[in-house]
């Protein structure tokens, strides 16, 4: 059902592609993730994989690392560059974390690592329609094998929906504008590029500070197009399952929607016990070398 590489072979055919996406908080994800030796850890979000080559350093040479993406393109590109042989790289949303294990005939794991949202390097693919600041096709889907392209929703929804995602999802006050002009913009012609979308946005939404009016709508339509409140809930559901007791989760999230879902589940869950009082987040040095990790947050739990 999964594509999982077991046996990756240590000479890969092709060059591998240098990755320009830096992890955040990488002594923090040790530190509270506290992998051992001979361990069994799941990255449910590979990305470029820095995490991933982190931890497997800690638990090898026994340990096993699972690491799963939803794009197959990230795994692809990852598996080239990573050549150690205790991690399994798995094309599959998180939210299938448990029937990925079934499938490995794993029953529980020591810990989970997930590093919410997307990579640098998706946001820099034109061709993907993550960026406002890069003309493509208006897609954003993480996994272009699974749902419609934004481009589809778009085109589709009522004005009421488009409202709704866009003051929900990317909590943007001025939701209603915007949904009535992608209607009117609709009739006469088709909003087909992310440029199309910025445009229209900018013209709806006054510039204040250094933000681009269009950031919100864009990561409202992202959320939307990838279900990734959905999958959140369903995966953090099914980590009591996939825990040994004693097994730790650390989560890194990007915003406040999914931060509140994160802090919630550790605090109503009898089943964990949150390690980290308040939200981890990055120092002024990181905050200087990596401008993503400024809205990073760390959230760490045990499983009793
Ligand atoms: C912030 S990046 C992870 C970076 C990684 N920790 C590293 O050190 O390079 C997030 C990754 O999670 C993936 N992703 C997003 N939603 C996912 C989901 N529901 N299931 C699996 N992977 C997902 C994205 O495709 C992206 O590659």
């Amino acid at each position: 059902m999964f594509d999982l590489d077991r046996d990756l072979p240590i000479n890969q055919p092709s060059e591998p592609i240098a990755s320009r996406h830096a992890s955040v908080l990488p002594a923090e994800v040790i530190h509270w993730l506290d992998p051992q030796p001979g361990q069994i850890i799941v990255d449910a979000t590979l990305g470029a994989g820095g995490h991933t080559r982190l931890i497997a350093e800690k638990i090898s040479p026994s340990g096993r690392v699972i690491s799963l993406d939803c794009d197959p393109s990230m795994i692809e590109a990852t598996k080239k560059r990573i050549t150690n042989s205790i991690i399994t790289f798995v094309h599959a949303s998180f939210d299938q974390l448990r029937q990925v294990l079934d499938e490995l005939k794993i029953q529980t794991v020591d810990g989970v690592l997930a590093d919410l949202g997307i990579c640098s390097d998706q946001l820099d693919d034109s061709q993907r329609g993550l960026s406002f600041q890069r003309e493509g096709p208006l897609d954003m889907r993480l996994d272009p094998t699974r749902g419609m392209p934004a481009s589809a929703l778009v085109a589709q929804l009522d004005e009421r929906s488009l409202a709704d995602i866009i003051f929900q999802l990317g909590e943007e006050r001025l939701s209603r504008r915007i949904a009535k002009a992608i209607v009117l913009q609709r009739k006469v012609s088709p909003i087909r590029t992310t440029t199309d979308l910025a445009e229209l946005v900018r013209r709806c939404v006054p510039r204040s500070g250094k933000i681009d009016p269009a950031t919100r709508t864009f990561q409202a339509f992202r959320i939307a197009v990838n279900c990734e409140m959905e999958s959140l809930d369903s995966f953090l559901k099914m980590l009591p399952s996939c825990l040994k007791p004693g097994g730790r989760v650390v989560i890194i999230s990007f915003h406040s929607l999914e931060d509140r879902k994160v802090k919630a589940a550790f605090r109503d869950s009898s089943i964990f016990v949150a390690l980290t009082k308040k939200p981890v987040q990055a120092g002024t040095e990181e905050e200087f070398q990596n401008a993503r990790s400024r809205s990073a947050k760390l959230r760490a739990a045990m499983r009793v």
